[in-house]
């Protein structure tokens, strides 16, 4: 077991939490704010321990200097304060040498969150690559570091993984939530067990895909993955996503010859047009178009897909079946969730996308557990392990550490 928070010293210290509050913003607001919900029970239980608290995140891709004009995290701030009934105060500087003055002047239980770490990217990358004297920089403003960004696990950067070379340093609370219900729900799942998964690019998701196969009974596929599939079939796709490797097709066809009685594809398809924004018709998944676009699946599918979801006892899904935030193509993944609802089996929802989407239907209370982690939740169930995890010790290390 890594290193819990629950057993680090950590009364009155200056503590450095990494969060993911990589969220969606327009316009200054806050779109989803489920991440930052799943960091509060760390932040509560360090304000309980007379902490002061240093926030870190990074928020999307920062590769210009124009990109930080809408990458600040300071409407994350905002969020917090109303959440926690607390100030929550900003700092724009991330790196700069007047910070371990004011975090000095910080009294027990004050939070600061600093600027988004992905501003330090600008122009060399220093977040991205961990470089060694970021990491020692955040590392000096603290005592203790806890990882609590589960979502950025997989990440190995200056705020991850590299500043654990300099600190004590623990999981936190939504890290130890994450990893306990995907341990429990998918390591040792019990069958029937169906995964469904939606997406943009195969290549993404190839190596789940083929660690997947072997331990589940039925993978239900959608949106690009599915088109690839199918234009390794010979299908014509029209003008639909799908990928453009030759090395990639053939691989889906050795998947399929494998594991042809596992794998379900689209039998039918509601399709746009890439001439006439208006245009929407029912397809058969033979009947398609050179100028038509896949964006949802039809009713034969779904009829195909809700048979597997019925005999299934453990299901995971990342992804969505149409381009559901389009009214006219949000049938598939409203029948699906609604289909997922009325199963009796354990259904785990991994990834941003799909957990929005889950938020965005109304139907939040209706699964067994959602994941915020996208990459880090892939990542996981493919490797078993990550890079941002790994990096904090075992509790028997840090205990031979302290005597
Ligand atoms: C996520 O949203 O999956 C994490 O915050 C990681 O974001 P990234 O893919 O930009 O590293």
């Amino acid at each position: 077991m890594k290193q819990r928070i629950e057993n680090m010293d950590l009364k009155g210290k200056r503590v450095l939490v990494r969060c993911d509050y990589n969220v969606p913003i327009y316009n200054g607001k806050i779109l989803d704010d489920t991440k930052i919900i799943a960091s509060l029970e760390t932040i509560r239980y360090l304000i309980q321990k007379d902490c002061k608290i240093i926030l870190l995140s990074h928020l999307g891709k920062v590769k210009t200097e124009e990109d930080k004009a809408i990458y600040s995290l300071e409407p994350v701030s905002k969020r917090l304060k109303e959440l926690l009934g607390k100030e929550v105060y900003f700092s724009h500087e991330i790196m700069d040498s007047e910070l371990p003055k004011r975090i000095e002047l910080m009294l027990p239980r004050d939070i600061l969150l600093l600027e988004n770490t992905r501003f330090l990217d600008v122009p060399n990358k220093l977040e991205s690559n961990c470089d060694a004297q970021v990491s020692a920089f955040f590392a000096s403003l603290a005592d203790v570091f806890v990882m609590d960004a589960f979502a950025s696990a997989h990440r190995s950067h200056a705020s991850t993984t590299g500043v654990t070379k300099y600190l004590p340093s623990c999981i936190g609370f939504s890290v130890e939530r994450e990893l306990a219900a995907l341990d429990r729900f998918l390591q040792n799942p019990e069958h029937p067990f169906t995964v469904i998964m939606g997406g943009a690019k195969v290549e993404d998701k190839l190596e789940l895909i083929e660690t997947l196969l072997p331990k589940c009974d039925h993978l239900l596929l959608a949106g690009g993955l599915a088109n690839s599939f199918l234009k390794a079939l010979n299908f014509n796709i029209g003008a639909s996503l799908s990928t453009e490797s030759g090395k990639t097709i053939e691989k889906l066809k050795k998947i399929m010859l494998t594991y042809r009685d596992k794998l379900m594809l689209p039998l039918d398809a509601i399709v746009a047009s890439t001439y006439d924004e208006n245009y929407t018709r029912y397809k058969r998944i033979n009947e398609i178009s050179d100028n038509e676009i896949i964006t949802d699946v039809g009713t034969k599918t779904l009829e195909k897909y809700k048979t597997a979801i019925r005999e299934s006892k453990t299901i995971f899904l990342n992804g969505t079946l149409g381009i559901y935030e389009d009214i006219r193509f949000s049938n598939g993944t409203k029948e699906l969730f609604n289909a997922l609802k009325n199963s009796n089996a354990i259904v785990v929802v991994g990834g941003g996308d799909s957990v929005s989407a889950v938020h965005n239907l109304g139907y939040d209370e209706a699964f067994t557990y959602l994941s915020v982690g996208g990459g880090a939740t892939l990542e996981y169930l493919s490797k078993g392990h990550l890079v941002g995890i790994d990096s904090i010790m075992e509790e028997k290390e840090i205990e031979i550490l302290d005597v």
